[in-house]
């Protein structure tokens, strides 16, 4: 849904990045405006965060011409987000203090919205105790905070300081706007495609990218639901708010899936779960040079365990939705693979066209129900198709309560 965002800003180095967060926070649709501090002006110009945001900026409290323009009061009541992106230890310490000096700090203290931090700073600065303490002191008062993360820093050193990436910052963002409509429900999620082992090096696979998965636990995310994620190994970063279990195999997906389950109201099981896996893998690396040139080797394999099926039965009031990803007859195979798990909605698409499968940003999918009734989406982002499946699942969890 769209918000207002202010942006505040202060004069850490990281600064330089806002521009791309103003771009990413527009792009999503939000409306965006900022404010500065003097220090944060050497390193952005407010020309470049006003060309990006498309608002004048506001950077002199003091100011009668800007303050003509539009009063910081009006400011901090238009915010439906107030983000301070890069937040620098002396705004911290300002704003864990009720200091009022500044734009941005002032506007801190006047909004009603709630408040996003991405700190940014040398690592000394960071771990320095009075900085500690005024994390604390804000975290206790409800802000949120976005990194910093781990790396290597402007100055020089290498640690704790660096300012997340726009990308995760606007991800946050979406997180601390989120509509909170899950706000009690316990999600589990499964993604990508499970790794089921041949020998020392190798394993049999398969093309799931994980990236429909982590959209879904994204998306519970942002609604406010606690989300775990059951991830076979995927390259994508763990979406914000969302705590990740790392597995390989169909068996270790199993097992984390039956460890995390009794607390899950929800489970959507978007995993690639591998069917098959060698009966005898061997323990070492196969060589080529036992066999004789031209000859074949065979693999056994075995059954895996039916992870939905079994979560299916297990006793609960929870809301089951699998995935199913076919390449032909898509229907009336999702229709079978209904009636054989008994989930209470299976979400099939058609993974032979490139635009929409494995990997692919987006994703066609029918929602298929127990009743036999078909509901075909039109092509999405996949991050549209998890707020469609969310907003099924809500009117489930509703009729159940
Ligand atoms: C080149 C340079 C880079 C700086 N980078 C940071 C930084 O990343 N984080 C930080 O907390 N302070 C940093 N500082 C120090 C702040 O600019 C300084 O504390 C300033 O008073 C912050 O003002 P503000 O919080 O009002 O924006 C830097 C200073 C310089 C000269």
């Amino acid at each position: 849904m769209p918000a207002r965002i202010l942006v505040g800003v202060t004069g850490g180095i990281a600064a330089y990045k806002v521009p791309e967060l103003v771009r990413l926070l527009r792009r999503a649709g939000h409306s965006v405006r900022c404010v500065t501090t003097a220090a944060a002006e050497a390193f952005v110009t407010p020309l470049v965060l006003q060309t990006l945001s498309g608002e004048p900026v506001r950077s002199r409290l003091l100011d009668p011409g800007e303050e003509g323009q539009i009063d910081h009061i009006a400011l901090a009541d238009w915010a439906d987000l107030y983000l301070v992106a890069p937040t620098t230890a002396n705004c911290l310490a300002k704003l864990s203090h009720g200091l009022a000096d500044d734009m941005v700090s002032t506007v801190a203290l006047a909004t009603r919205a709630p408040l996003l931090l991405a700190p940014a700073m040398n690592v000394n600065m960071w771990a320095h105790p009075a900085t500690r303490e005024n994390v604390s002191r804000l975290r206790e008062r409800g802000a949120s905070f976005v990194g910093p993360e781990v790396g290597e820093l402007a100055c020089g050193w290498e640690g704790e300081g660096r300012m997340s990436e726009p990308a995760a910052i606007a991800a946050a963002a979406e997180l601390a706007l989120g509509t909170r409509s899950l706000a009690g429900e316990c999600v589990l999620v499964t993604a990508g495609g499970t790794r089921e082992r041949v020998d020392a090096v190798r394993f049999l696979g398969n093309r799931s990218s994980g990236k429909m998965g982590y959209a879904v636990a994204a998306e519970a995310a942002r609604r406010g639901a606690d989300v775990v994620l059951v991830s076979a190994p995927s390259h994508l970063a763990t979406p914000a708010g969302v705590r990740r279990v790392d597995v390989e195999s169909a068996a270790e997906m199993r097992a984390a899936v039956l460890r995390e389950l009794r607390d899950a109201s929800i489970v959507v099981k978007a995993a690639a779960v591998a069917d098959f896996r060698p009966s005898a893998p061997a323990q070492r690396k196969l060589k080529k040079e036992d066999l004789p040139e031209g000859a074949g080797l065979s693999l056994d394999l075995e059954r895996t365990p039916d992870i939905l099926a079994e979560v299916c039965r297990a006793e609960g009031e929870r809301v089951v939705v699998g995935f199913a990803a076919e390449s032909h007859d898509v229907v009336e195979a999702a229709q079978r693979k209904l009636a054989r798990k008994g989930c209470d909605l299976l979400v099939a698409n058609d993974i032979s066209s490139p635009a929409t499968g494995f990997d692919a940003d987006e994703n066609q999918v029918v929602f298929v129900w127990p009743g036999g009734q078909v509901e075909e989406l039109p092509v999405l982002p996949k991050s549209g198709v998890a707020a469609q499946l969310f907003d099924r699942v809500e009117k489930l969890r509703e009729a159940r309560h």
